[in-house]
C-alpha cells in the first residue's frame, strides 16, 4: 500500500526535487515511528506488514480480544457531477490511504465504513425517509453537494451498526499515538465509559463540537444519529443549508448530549506561512490528531511549503510534510 502510495505521489508531482526529499523523509518517517509504536508493549508487530482484520462487530466490550483499538472512517465514492468538496477521485483515495498508514503506524487498526454499512442498520430506511426533510442544499442553496452531506449524516448510522468506537474524518491525521497522552498508545476501553464524546471543539466556541473525532458506543452513535436528524428536521423551515456539522455545533446548548474535549488541533492553527519550531510544540500538547481540513489547507499560508499548495492534489503533501516537520521538533528521543 505504501508503494502504491508513493509512486502516485511521484506520477503526480513530476520531477520536484521537494517532492522527492519529501518521499525519502516520508519513508525515513516510517521507520521512525515503527519504533516509536514498538515502545508499546501490547502492539511488536509490523504496523505496515499483516494487519489483524478488523470485526464488524468490534463491540465496545468485547473489543479486548483484539489487540489494537480500531480507528473508523466513512468513504463512499460520489460521482464527479453531483460532487462539490473539492476533492477528485484520486487526491481523496491518496489521502484515504495517508490516513490508514498513519493510524496504523500509531498502533490502531482502521475501517473504511460506507453506505453499505450504513444500510446494515434496521432504523436506515426511516432514517434515509426523514432525511429527506433536512435542508441539505449548500451554503448558496443550489444542492450542489447534497449526496455528500446525506453520507455525512448516513455514517453516524454506519457508526451504530458496526458497534460504535473511534471516528476519525479521512483529513484527521494523528500526533504520536493518537491517545493524547505523550507515549502512551490508546487503550481498547472507549473514553468516558463509553458515553459519546466529541474531540474537536470551534475555537472561541463554549463546546460546539466538530464531527472530525468521536468516540462512543453502539447505542451513543444511535442516539446521537437521531438527535442531528431531530435537529436537521427542526430547521427544516428556517435554514437552507444544515448538515451533521450544524447539527453537533448547535446541540452543544442540550445538557449533557455530548462531552466535549479540545484535543484535536486546528489545521489553521499549524499552517501560518513558517515552519513550526520548538516554542510552537505547546499548541499541539494533549492533542490526539491535527485536522487538515480542506478549508483550513486551502485558506492557510503555506508560502513555507515551497512547491506546494492549497491544491487537492497537494493536500496530502502538505500533510505530509507539516508532519514531518513536527515529528522532528517536538517529539524528543
Ligand atoms: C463498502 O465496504 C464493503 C466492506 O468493506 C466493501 O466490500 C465494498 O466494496 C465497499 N463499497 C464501496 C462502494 O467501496
Amino acid at each position: 500500500m505504501c508503494a502504491i502510495f508513493f509512486v502516485i505521489l511521484v506520477l503526480l508531482s513530476g520531477n520536484s526535487s521537494e517532492v522527492s526529499s519529501l518521499r525519502e523523509v516520508s519513508t525515513k518517517n516510517e521507520m521512525e515511528m515503527h519504533q516509536l509504536t514498538r515502545v508499546d508493549g501490547t502492539f511488536s508487530g509490523d504496523p505496515y506488514g499483516t494487519m489483524e482484520k478488523t470485526p464488524l462487530k468490534a463491540r465496545a466490550g468485547s473489543v479486548q480480544e483484539v489487540r489494537r483499538p480500531v480507528m473508523f472512517t466513512f468513504y463512499e465514492p460520489i460521482p464527479e457531477e453531483l460532487r462539490n468538496t473539492g476533492m477528485d477521485d484520486q487526491s481523496d483515495r491518496m489521502l484515504l490511504q495517508a490516513w490508514e498508514k498513519h493510524w496504523q503506524a500509531a498502533g490502531w487498526q482502521t475501517q473504511v465504513l460506507n453506505l453499505s454499512h450504513a444500510k446494515l442498520h434496521p432504523r436506515f430506511e426511516e432514517y434515509e425517509r426523514r432525511l429527506q426533510d433536512v435542508p441539505l442544499n449548500g451554503m448558496d442553496g443550489k444542492g450542489r453537494n447534497v449526496q455528500y452531506n446525506q453520507f455525512c449524516y448516513f455514517r453516524w448510522l454506519a457508526m451504530a451498526s458496526v458497534g460504535g468506537g473511534f471516528m476519525s474524518d479521512y483529513d484527521n491525521f494523528p500526533l504520536q499515538f493518537g491517545s493524547g497522552v505523550p507515549n502512551q498508545p490508546q487503550n481498547l476501553q472507549l473514553p468516558n465509559q463509553g458515553r459519546f464524546t466529541v474531540y474537536s471543539v470551534a475555537s472561541g466556541s463554549e463546546g460546539a463540537g466538530i464531527p472530525c473525532l468521536m468516540s462512543g458506543s453502539d447505542g451513543e452513535w444511535m442516539r446521537l444519529a437521531f438527535a442531528i436528524l431531530r435537529s436537521g428536521e427542526a430547521h427544516a423551515r428556517d435554514e437552507k443549508h444544515w448538515t451533521d456539522m450544524f447539527a453537533l455545533m448547535d446541540l452543544r446548548h442540550e445538557q449533557g448530549l455530548y462531552i466535549a474535549q479540545n484535543e484535536v488541533l486546528d489545521g489553521r492553527s499549524a499552517l501560518f506561512g513558517r515552519h513550526w519550531q520548538e516554542n510552537d510544540c505547546h499548541l499541539s500538547q494533549g492533542k490526539r490528531a491535527i485536522h487538515f481540513s480542506h478549508d483550513s489547507v486551502k485558506n492557510s499560508d503555506l508560502s513555507n511549503f515551497v512547491g506546494l499548495s492549497g491544491t487537492a492534489q497537494d493536500r496530502v503533501l502538505v500533510m505530509e510534510a507539516w508532519m514531518r516537520r513536527w515529528r522532528e521538533v517536538c517529539q524528543h528521543p
